[in-house]
């Protein structure tokens, strides 16, 4: 997911580790967005990698989380760091998520790497609670609210094989896939 605010802001190099690289990021349109995800079963350095690669791409994008389907990859995982950076302890990869509760409501802009370019205002809960596991495959719960409830929401959507589109009107729906078609017509896309 990106925010506004997030977004136009470019990551300072700061010395990648040496294995991770930045994946090539999939649009919509591409099959593997629309499909639901494969459970993890391995907590491996295949894993660890993975997560590693998918954290340098989301913050060069910049964004605030990723979900592995928009690297191209149909497993059920994400990470996320609403902080850009600045606090340590929000960011996560969460493995295997499952969201437990919601409570409440928030309206707010909300943008997605896999369809650049375009915001829209979108109702999300305010406060959710979402079951994984760690790399090492510990459980973990998650407790979260405002931008970040709006994120795991996103993220655990991209997951089951939906984009923020399917929280659009239908109005609004068609005038994006319109405006896209054009674009992937240009080449734009
Ligand atoms: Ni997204």
């Amino acid at each position: 997911m990106n925010d506004r605010l997030s977004t136009g802001r470019r990551r300072t190099i700061n010395a990648p580790t040496q294995t991770s690289m930045i994946l090539k990021i999939v649009k919509y349109g591409e099959s593997v967005l629309a499909r639901p995800t494969e459970q993890v079963t391995a907590f491996d350095r295949e894993l660890r990698e993975l997560v590693d690669n998918m954290l340098e791409t989301m913050y060069a994008a910049p964004g605030v989380g990723l979900a592995a389907t928009q690297v191209g990859i149909g497993r059920r995982l994400f990470v996320m760091d609403c902080s850009t950076e600045k606090d340590k302890r929000q960011k996560i990869a969460l493995i295997n998520p499952v969201i437990e509760s919601e409570e409440g409501e928030q309206i707010g802009q909300e943008g997605c790497l896999s369809v650049p370019g375009f915001y829209f205002d979108i109702k999300r809960p305010r406060k959710v609670v979402a079951r994984g596991q760690d790399l090492d495959g510990n459980p973990v719960v998650l407790e979260v609210r405002d931008l970040e409830a709006r994120c795991i929401s996103h993220e655990v959507d991209h997951l089951d094989g939906k984009l923020l589109l399917v929280h659009l009107s239908p109005l609004k729906r068609d005038m994006l896939e319109r405006k896209v078609k054009k674009k992937m017509k240009r080449g734009d896309w």
